[in-house]
Formats: structure tokens, sequence, C-alpha cells
């Protein structure tokens, strides 16, 4: 994969206008855009067309967690769409990740349709052990996204969403071929925002990372095209 392959820019404006105005300035350095639930539930589905329009890919961050039909019919509809990525969350459990598996696979199928990756998130990075505990969930935070993340694998999932502190031991338990895709992504005394767990870009590709989600890191940056281009850079040393 280029580096251009592994970086995923994440689409957090609110606005259709500003959206469009990222695709066209990042296209030539970025390859797939993430349109998060502001934006689709805005504008749906033709922000995801417009992106597409511009010869980019969309990573469909909907976080889809319901019963099984609802969430294999919601990946049906993002794979017509033509999305490269979408996500589920594991703790909607097996039954619902293989659902959406076949269901996308059939479509695929009858339709002639290039499959996205469909990847899991396992436990939000907005909680913590004592969130987890509130929930009844006796396990550590990292025993349970190992644990689930291994759920996700078995239950035919592509790939994790994950913080860097995430990917060894992910790689370890569900194989180099398991898809880990990395937010949180700092340069080294950066601001971190209200991301708990980050990492520069070499960082989490050095760790196994095959994708990395940036958002603010370019956004903010007063010359974005350069703020891309350096974390190119750092992708390519690997
Ligand atoms: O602006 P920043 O680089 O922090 O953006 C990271 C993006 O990755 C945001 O769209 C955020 O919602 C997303 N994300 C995350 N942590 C996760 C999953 C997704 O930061 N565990």
């Amino acid at each position: 994969m280029l580096p251009k392959d592994r970086l995923i820019f994440a689409l957090d404006v609110d606005s259709l206008k500003e959206a469009e105005e990222w695709v066209l300035r990042l296209k030539d350095y970025v390859q797939t855009f993430k349109v998060g639930k502001e934006l689709f539930t805005g504008y749906g589905p033709k922000v995801v067309e417009k992106i597409l329009n511009y010869g980019a890919n969309v990573f469909l961050d909907l976080k889809f967690h319901d019963i099984p039909t609802t969430v294999a019919k919601a990946g049906v509809q993002a794979t017509k769409l033509g999305v490269s990525i979408f996500n589920v969350h594991a703790l909607g459990g097996k039954e619902m990740m293989l659902r959406v598996i076949e269901d996308v696979k059939n479509v695929c199928i009858k339709d002639n349709l290039e499959s996205p990756l469909i990847v899991a998130v396992t436990i939000l990075t907005s909680l913590g052990d004592k969130e987890l505990k509130e929930l009844g969930i006796t396990r550590s935070l990292s025993d349970e996204v190992i644990y689930l993340a291994k759920l996700a694998k078995d239950s035919g999932l592509d790939g994790v969403v994950c913080s860097s502190k995430e990917i060894v031991l992910i790689k370890n338990k569900c194989g180099r071929g398991f898809k880990v895709i990395t937010p949180g992504i700092r340069a080294k005394d950066a601001p971190v925002d209200d991301q708990k767990r980050t990492s520069t870009a070499s960082e989490a590709i050095s760790l196994g990372a095959d994708f990395i989600v940036v958002g603010r890191p370019i956004r903010s940056a007063k010359d974005p095209i350069k703020a891309v281009r350096g974390i190119l850079e750092e992708i390519e040393k690997f």
C-alpha cells in the first residue's frame, strides 16, 4: 500500500460545502475520507456520493449497533453506496457480526460489487475501567478490548479500530492479516485535545497499524498540506 492509501482524513465538519472543500484540497494526498454521524445525519448519502465522484474512498463511521437484521440491512446499504470501509460495535454480538458479513457477501455476489472492509469498534476510547465497572463489565479495559477484537475476528470481520496501545496485542491475538485502524494521532508535543491514548503517525505504523485516522492535526494546522506531507513522510519510513 502507498502511504496515501494508509492515511484516512476525518471529515469532522458540519457543512457539506466545507466537507467538499477539504476533499478537493486533500484528495491528491489522502485516499480515504471518514464520514461520521454529524455529516451523515446532516446530509445523508449525497456526502458519500460527492466524495466518490472525486475519485476518493469513504470510511463510513456510523458504528452500527442494533439487532442483527437491522445492522445487516444497514451494512448492505453502505455497500451499495460504495463505501470502502464501515464499522459496527463488537458489543452488538457475534450473531449480529455474522449476519452483516453474510448479507454483505451475498449482495456483493448478486450485484457484482466490491466488498468493503467491515471493522469493529471494541470499547469506545471515551470509556475507562471505572465506566466499564459501571456497565457491569468485570474484565479490565485492555482484556475486554482484546476479547472483543477476537470475537470480531472469529465472526469474520476484517479488523478493528483501536488505539496505538492495543495494536501489538491485537495483532498477536488475531493475526497480522487482521486490519487495525488507529485514530488519536498527534505529533510529538502537539496538543492532544480530547484524545487520551495518542501516538505519532510513525509510532502507530511501526507498531503495525494498517491505517491511521487523522483529523485535527491536519484541519487545525496553519498549513494543512505541509501537515499532511509530514504525516505521509512518517508513514513512508516503514
Ligand atoms: O481530530 P482527531 O485526529 O482527534 O480525530 C480522530 C477521529 O477519529 C475522530 O473522527 C474521532 O471520532 C475518531 N475516533 C477516535 N477514537 C476512536 C474511534 C474514532 O478518535 N476510538
